[in-house]
């Protein structure tokens, strides 16, 4: 079946319209350090003003387990909203309850109100499906129909994701839309060569999508902490580098399945060791296969890819059609260990093809390093949302909207 889409929910003019968003952005005392999720959800927000829907914004903000806690209130969301859409926003310092419905009957045509963190309300993401579907029927009493946008979310069989889109006229929006579609052409007979960067700090987040992209990609370039498993599993001595023993048979699995599809596995031959987890700390670039015999021995932690492998790395991306990476190569945050990550997305600026992003902590580094958003094929907002729909998992909230895969 296909997604069903706003086309399909009719005239929204004068409806309340519960839509419910991804604005899990990351803040530092309060204040918003990233903004693309808030900005990606502008599109359909922007569409049902147009259409004079009364629209009620839902979202979570963290994992704040079910408690309310200052640091995870969606109210600095809704400011930084009110200035992208350039209008008021009301905020609303509750999910549901009266002064939540108050607020929802008190909205005229086009208007836009924001309810307060989901994820203060345990039953959000309660194990037991009775408690979801009460939460989610209380919500969608406050509205007409349902629009879910939160692709970055659409991973997580919760209330506001699953429940609320069977409790009401419901459909994707725009944003969800958009990813599908880029993210469909990385797993529907993608041009070739293709190539996929994996990084980040652990294997084990990327055991799926290993397993189930390597019959599908001609090269895949192995960054972040997860590379030191495979070096260790080649037998190599890591020092004291991110190392996850109990996935070491996993990765050699890979490497042999991979050699034997004609696959390539690109691994650091190069990386950048220091001589401990600091911003400031002592470093230098060592052979990849040599971590243990360099300066600073069995203590030496890699904390980035080499120049050699980046630029190698980055060859493989310009080179290809079609590409998709998800997680920086190192430790970006700290300016030392950033240029493997920097050259990357650099190269990825330049493929003449799809270039994707694939979420969370990579759009973040992409644009803490200064790239626009705009210089890439797409930015997905969906971290752990496009690694499972890379993995060709089923995803509850596209199913709960009519899409099978
Ligand atoms: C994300 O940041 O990947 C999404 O907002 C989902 O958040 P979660 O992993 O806390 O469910």
């Amino acid at each position: 079946m296909a997604l069903r889409t706003l086309e399909d929910l009719g005239d929204l003019a004068g409806k309340r319209v519960v839509v419910r968003c991804d604005l899990n952005v990351p803040l530092a005392d309060g204040t918003i350090t990233d903004d693309g999720r808030v900005r990606a959800s502008l599109g359909t927000l922007n569409r049902l003003i147009g259409v004079g829907a009364r629209v009620i914004v839902i979202s979570h903000l963290g994992r704040p387990d079910g408690e309310r806690k200052a640091e995870f209130s969606l109210a600095p969301v809704a400011q930084r909203l009110s200035e992208l859409l350039g209008k008021p926003v009301a905020f609303c310092d509750e999910t549901v309850g009266d002064a939540a419905t108050a607020a929802a009957e008190a909205l005229e045509d086009g208007d836009v109100l924001v309810l307060e963190n989901l994820r203060f309300n345990s039953e959000e993401t309660a194990k037991d499906v009775g408690v979801r579907g009460d939460f989610a029927d209380r919500i969608a009493a406050m509205g007409e129909a349902f629009v879910s946008d939160g692709f970055g979310v659409v991973h997580r069989k919760q209330a506001s994701v699953y429940e609320l889109a069977g409790a009401l006229p419901s459909a994707a929006g725009l944003l969800i839309e958009q990813e599908l579609g880029v993210l469909e052409r990385l797993t529907t007979e993608p041009e070739r060569p293709y190539t996929v960067v994996l990084g980040g700090s652990k294997v084990s987040d990327k055991l799926g999508v290993i397993a189930h992209l390597l019959p599908r990609v001609d090269t895949l370039c192995i960054g972040g902490g997860m590379l030191f498993t495979f070096l260790a599993a080649q037998g190599h001595g890591v020092g004291s580098s991110l190392l996850e023993r109990d996935q070491l048979d996993t990765v050699r699995g890979y490497l042999d399945e991979a050699a034997q599809r004609g696959v390539t596995i690109d691994l650091p031959t190069d990386v950048v060791v220091a001589s401990g987890f600091a911003a400031d700390a002592e470093h230098e670039v060592v052979a990849a296969d040599a971590i243990e015999s360099a300066r600073f021995g069995a203590d030496g932690i890699g904390l980035d890819i080499g120049p050699e492998t980046a630029a190698r790395f980055a060859d493989a991306v310009r080179g290809s059609r079609t590409v998709f990476w998800n997680g920086p190569m190192g430790v970006f945050e700290f300016p030392a260990f950033a240029a493997g990550t920097k050259t990357v997305a650099q190269a990825l600026t330049e493929v003449e093809g799809l270039g994707v992003v694939g979420g969370g902590d990579s759009a973040a580094a992409v644009r803490s390093l200064g790239f626009d958003d705009d210089q890439f094929g797409h930015i997905s907002t969906g971290g752990g949302a496009s690694l499972e729909f890379l993995e060709g998992k089923s995803l509850p909230g596209l199913e709960a909207l009519g899409w099978s895969a």
